[in-house]
C-alpha cells in the first residue's frame, strides 16, 4: 500500500468529513443527492455498520462502508459506496479499505464480503478480483421505495 496511507474507522462526524464527502459523492455516483451531516451520522450510529476512510498525507481521500448482519444461515457482510478522490487514485488506497473492510468482516464473524459492482467500473472490478472476490453468476435485484 501506497506510503502515508492510513485507513480507520470513523467515530465522529466532523465538518472534515462532510465536507470530504462532498468532494467524493459526486465521484461515486454523480446523480445522487448530497450528503448530509445526518446521512454520515446514522452510518456511525448503526450497529453492525462502519464508515471506514483513508487519510493519505493526512487528508480524508477515499472512503467505504462495511456492513455486518446475521442471517439464519450465518453472518454476512456488506462492502459499499466505495470511493477514492480522483488525485489520489492508483495509490492502492481503494485496496488498502477493501482490505481493512474485510478484515473487519471476519473479526466480527462473517463467513462471507458480498459487493456489487457495475461492469462499467473497471478499475473497481479489476481491483475486488485482484483481492479475491469471486463474480457470481446472480441477478441483482432492486425495488425502489417511494421517500418517506
Ligand atoms: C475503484 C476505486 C475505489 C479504486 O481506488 P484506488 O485507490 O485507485 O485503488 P487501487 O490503487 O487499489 O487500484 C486501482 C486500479 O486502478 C489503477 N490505476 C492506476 N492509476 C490510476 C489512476 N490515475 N486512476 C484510476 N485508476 C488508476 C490501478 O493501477 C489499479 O489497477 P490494477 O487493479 O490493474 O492494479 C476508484 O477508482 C474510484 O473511486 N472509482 C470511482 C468510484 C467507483 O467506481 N467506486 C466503486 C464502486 S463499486
Amino acid at each position: 500500500v501506497g506510503d502515508g496511507v492510513l485507513v480507520a474507522e470513523v467515530d465522529r462526524v466532523d465538518d472534515e468529513l462532510l465536507a470530504a464527502w462532498a468532494l467524493l459523492l459526486p465521484q461515486l455516483s454523480p446523480t445522487a443527492a448530497p450528503v448530509t451531516r445526518e446521512a454520515l451520522q446514522r452510518v456511525v450510529d448503526s450497529a453492525g455498520t462502519s464508515l471506514l476512510v483513508a487519510r493519505a498525507d493526512g487528508r480524508v481521500a477515499g472512503s467505504l462502508t462495511l456492513a455486518v448482519h446475521a442471517t439464519p444461515t450465518g453472518v454476512h457482510a456488506w462492502i459499499e459506496d466505495v470511493v477514492v478522490d480522483g488525485g489520489a487514485r492508483g495509490r492502492g488506497i481503494g485496496e488498502a479499505l477493501t482490505r481493512r473492510a474485510v478484515e473487519l468482516a471476519a473479526e466480527r464473524g462473517a463467513a462471507t464480503v458480498d459487493l456489487t459492482s457495475s461492469p462499467s467500473r473497471e478499475a473497481a472490478n479489476r481491483l475486488y478480483q485482484r483481492m479475491g472476490f469471486e463474480r457470481r453468476q446472480t441477478n441483482a435485484y432492486r425495488r425502489r421505495l417511494p421517500p418517506s
